[in-house]
């Protein structure tokens, strides 16, 4: 029986709650669960590792081992990803549906591939990646777009145990060639393009120059666009001339549990993105069970998450979460702005998604230009909507519950990060309570606190995670095991990971634990567009232009992004500001970084508010430009400095800044 157009959801004392229809439906409805899994988290998992997934051999040697601040699970057990999202749903999906991918034109007709056309494309790649030499430990950089030949080739990176490194299409030449340079990695598998509004982006022509500095080996070449790229002979292969001179089988490798499944960089606090490792076996578990549990995903269900394979967010729902469920995927190439506002929209309807997931900035920006326009489709297959990459506010939480749910789907606001691999906290669909703006609950059985400062638990503070973790947690930053300690486990000692984020326990609750708000980042990392970028990468990209003496880079609120990156220039004695100059800064950010970090404001000031010991004070810079009150000036040794900031960015605050009136 159709269940189009259910009421999943119910209203009570203000707040919403799973209908009975959802509680019947879902895998989880009992609030005991929460209290069960702590009483014995490590068993907890344990079962879970064993129900969910396939192991070749799954006598591992301990569940956990913990070693401060470094953790293992199920380490001596063995598996493989590939062999879970394909080879163990082969003879009863063969037909089936893996992954529906729309492409961006309007005049390509949607491409299906079954778990059959997986399966043996995945093999072909894998043997691609063999015969170009191309072992099990090898990092291979990926610069590819929405297309299912990324998909192909992650999961054969999988199946022969390499580890893609996945770097998002928005992100420069240069950026590509600095986690190439880091990772080692001596292949890069690209396209020739791809069609982003309307228009073909080249990939492999302007990526060339990167190629030589990295001394690449091979590069893999995806013709999608016809775009006809330069070729070096020996080194540069299209994946149609090599895919099927190959043996065209080739079985999954079984690998180790604790072996790497997969690196993905990130930014951080310091200007060199982190190569986040990722193990094989535990990532494999927690995608596994936050699928299921989050999104409450069956069988038939079409799962369409709208985030890249750029983010972790696109391995871990876009990709392999419904895969390893042996469920159906939807893809799409390009921008949800084309030919109109309505495509997202489109894609549901005709493809009668049952899960819809995206982040709030690309919400907010067609709630602002195009409010109604989910009324002119029908959305009645929806039964879940989910959230992710920064806070949802209330008044978009309210459009997309309503437009886009039509009132009767509960929204998963589901908050996690690169570094915990899947989804760590959000309300569940069968339990509830969905309140606008507020994320929920740490998932069965992880640990999730609210610190303050003496690491004493409190209602505002930073949010951590506490022991035993969780399995699909990080297990390190490649090549750099101190800024791992640094970056986690240094704040609150090598037991406690902070997360960088700031949290506020809530009022409501839910299986004897308190619903968690997420505020957002305390340290200098900026969400832009659901995008995380480092203050301290940007920076590095404008210290590259020669005029630049010193920069500061801040988020500047923003209503469709969420927030932008503000720079705060100096320049050198001689150096004019012009707008030609702005334009070379923009250049180099681009350059640097790649479009997805291009500046939304750039100010030329003639000094910056410091500490003593000369350390640029940005908390100011961010109260000026959200106009709140800056707190005790004298904390700068310069504090006269400020008024000129506040002329430039038309500060009207509540703080008296000498010299200074709005
Ligand atoms: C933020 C994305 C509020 C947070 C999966 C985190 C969120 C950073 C939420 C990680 C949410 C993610 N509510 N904030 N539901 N989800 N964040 O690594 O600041 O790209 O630390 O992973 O995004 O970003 P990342």
């Amino acid at each position: 029986m159709s269940e189009k157009g259910t009421q999943w959801i119910e209203k009570k004392d203000g707040v919403y709650w799973p209908s009975e229809k959802m509680k019947e439906k879902a895998f989880v409805s009992d609030p005991g669960i929460y209290r069960e899994a702590k009483e014995n988290p490590k068993e907890f998992w344990a079962e879970r590792a064993k129900e969910l997934i396939d192991w070749f051999d799954d006598d591992w040697n301990y569940i956990q081992k913990w070693n401060p601040p470094f953790f293992r699970w199920f380490e001596g057990a063995t598996t493989n990803l590939s062999y879970n999202c394909i080879d163990r749903h082969i003879d009863d999906k063969k037909d089936k549906p893996a992954i529906i991918w729309e492409p961006e034109p309007l005049d390509e007709e949607k491409k299906v591939l079954t778990y059959g056309d997986l399966h043996r494309e995945v093999q072909k790649f894998a043997n691609v990646l063999k015969e170009l030499g191309v072992e099990k430990g090898d990092a291979v950089t990926f610069w590819m777009p929405m297309i299912p030949e990324t998909a192909v080739a992650a999961l054969a990176c999988q199946r022969i145990g390499a580890w893609h490194s996945i770097v998002y299409t928005a992100f420069s030449p240069e950026a590509v060639r600095k986690r190439m340079d880091d990772a080692g990695s001596k292949m890069l598998i690209t396209a020739d393009g791809f069609y982003r509004r309307g228009k073909a982006v080249e990939l492999k022509d302007r990526i060339n120059g990167a190629l030589e500095k990295v001394d690449a080996e091979s590069c893999i070449v995806v013709n999608r666009a016809d775009l006809e790229p330069e070729m070096v002979d020996g080194r540069d292969h299209f994946l149609s001339n090599l895919k099927d001179s190959v043996d065209q089988s080739c079985e999954a490798e079984e690998l180790d549990a604790e072996d790497i499944g997969f690196l993905l960089y990130t930014s951080g606090t310091t200007g060199k993105p982190k190569g986040i490792k990722h193990s094989v076996g535990g990532y494999m578990v927690q995608a596994a069970l936050s699928m299921k549990w989050v999104f409450d995903f069956h069988d038939d269900d079409i799962f369409y998450s709208t985030a890249d394979i750029g983010w972790i967010t696109g391995h871990t729902y876009t990709l392999y979460g419904p895969l390893i469920h042996g469920g159906t995927t939807v893809w799409y190439e390009g921008s949800p702005d084309y030919p109109n506002l309505e495509r997202w929209w489109e894609i549901i309807e005709e493809n009668e998604a049952t899960q819809f997931y995206t982040a709030p900035t690309a919400l907010r920006m067609l709630v602002k230009m195009g409010k109604d326009l989910p009324d002119k489709h029908d959305l009645s297959s929806l039964r879940i909507l989910g959230s992710v990459g920064e806070p949802i506010d209330p008044e978009t939480w309210e459009w997309y519950f309503n437009k886009v749910g039509g009132g009767r789907c509960p929204i998963v606001d589901t908050y996690w990060q690169t570094e915990t691999g899947g989804i760590l906290l959000t309300s569940l669909p069968g339990m509830g309570p969905f309140v606008p703006g507020v994320a929920g609950v740490p998932l069965p059985p992880v640990n999730y606190d609210i610190l303050d400062e003496r690491a004493e638990p409190t209602d505002k503070g930073a949010v951590v995670i506490k022991e035993p973790f969780s399995p699909g947690m990080l297990r390190g930053v490649y090549k750099s095991p101190d800024k791992y300690k640094e970056e986690y486990w240094s704040r609150y000692g090598d037991k406690i990971y902070f997360s960088g984020d700031e949290g506020i326990v809530t009022e409501y609750e839910v299986g004897g634990q308190k619903l968690l708000k997420i505020v957002g980042r305390m340290d200098d990392l900026l969400e832009v567009a659901g995008h995380r970028l480092g203050t301290a990468e940007l920076e590095d990209a404008v210290q590259t232009v020669d005029e630049v003496a010193e920069v500061a880079v801040v988020g500047k609120p923003h209503d469709v992004k969420g927030e932008v990156p503000a720079l705060f220039v100096m320049l050198i004695e001689g150096a004019e500001p012009s707008d030609g100059l702005k334009d070379s800064i923009v250049k180099a950010v681009r350059r640097e970084v790649g479009p997805v970090a291009t500046p939304g404001e750039i100010y030329f000031v003639n000094d910056l508010p410091e500490t003593e010991s000369g350390k640029v004070i940005r908390r100011f810079l961010r109260s000026l430009l959200e106009d709140e009150e800056l707190g005790d000036m004298r904390t700068a040794k310069n504090p006269e400095c400020l008024k000129e900031l506040a002329e430039k960015v038309g500060y009207s605050g509540p703080q008296e800044i000498p010299g200074y009136s709005s």
